[in-house]
């Protein structure tokens, strides 16, 4: 549990048949808490748009406002794997502005970056920077519009696409693969299709790891997924206590003598 995570350690642990576990974070407490709970990955994932600054959704998100988050996550992270998301628009014009994006978010303490759809000319040239590229597939959120919502993807003779963009960017030489709310049997398809780890996100539990965004498994917000999971009510917990809080100052009993010089 103690050694480090590196790119090459998560396609040993597929090769060992050991799950990987990826949360995601987007400051240094939760990034501490995630490393310290065991994640073999903490992703800054664009999703720090729709939870953390209130967008609708992550096309919105900037590389300035990942960039700050990552730096962040870094001070709090030392055994997992850090991976960054580059959001849209941040790659996809040239191979130049791709490599410029990564570079900049491994100088802020990434360790890998993720980059959504089949762009393998970038991921060559990326990678060929030695910086690890994760990639991600099936219903990439940065697309939302043109998939018109979030619908879950490759179902039927569509799944044929992904599984072959799949072993494209395997190519490419991505070290690892995010697959998004897609049938069960294609995720087991292309786990089985290529040598690197899938990790799934509504993918089912044949993917080699899974992924989760922090603020669903925690409750820490008004929507339930399908794809997820609540370990706990946060946003019921949190709320109580900060109305304890309110009607303690309310009333005179905090700060108490205990809590005064
Ligand atoms: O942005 C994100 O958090 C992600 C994960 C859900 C895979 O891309």
């Amino acid at each position: 549990m103690s050694e480090k995570v590196t790119a090459p350690r998560l396609r040993s642990l597929k090769a060992k048949g050991e799950k990987i576990v990826c949360i995601t974070a987007y400051d240094v407490f939760f990034g501490r808490i995630a490393d310290e709970a065991g994640a073999d990955v903490v992703l800054v994932g664009d999703s720090l748009g729709n939870v953390v600054l209130g967008y609708p959704t992550t096309v919105f998100v900037t590389l300035d406002e990942i960039l700050h988050h990552v730096r962040a996550v870094r001070r709090g992270v030392s055994r997992a794997l850090l991976v960054a998301d580059m959001p849209l628009g941040s790659y996809g014009g040239s191979i130049a502005q791709a490599v410029e994006t990564a570079t900049a978010l491994v100088k802020a303490g990434a360790e890998a970056v993720k980059l959504e759809g089949e762009y393998s000319e970038e991921i060559r040239a990326i990678t060929k920077m030695g910086i690890p590229v994760m990639g991600h597939l099936g219903m990439t959120p940065q697309s939302v519009n043109n998939f018109g919502g979030f619908k879950v993807q490759g179902k039927g003779s569509s799944g044929e696409a992904i599984l072959q963009s799949a072993k494209s960017i395997e190519q490419a030489g991505v070290f690892s693969i995010v697959l998004e709310l897609i049938p069960k049997a294609l995720s087991a398809q292309i786990t089985n299709g290529v040598s690197i780890p899938t990790i799934g996100i509504g993918a089912g539990a044949e993917c080699d790891g899974q992924v989760q965004v922090m603020h669903d498994l925690l409750g820490f917000s008004d929507e339930t997924f399908r794809h997820s999971k609540r370990y706990m009510d946060g946003q019921s917990a949190v709320l109580e206590s900060m109305r304890t809080y309110a009607r303690e100052v309310r009333r005179g009993s905090f700060p108490s003598e205990e809590n005064s010089f």
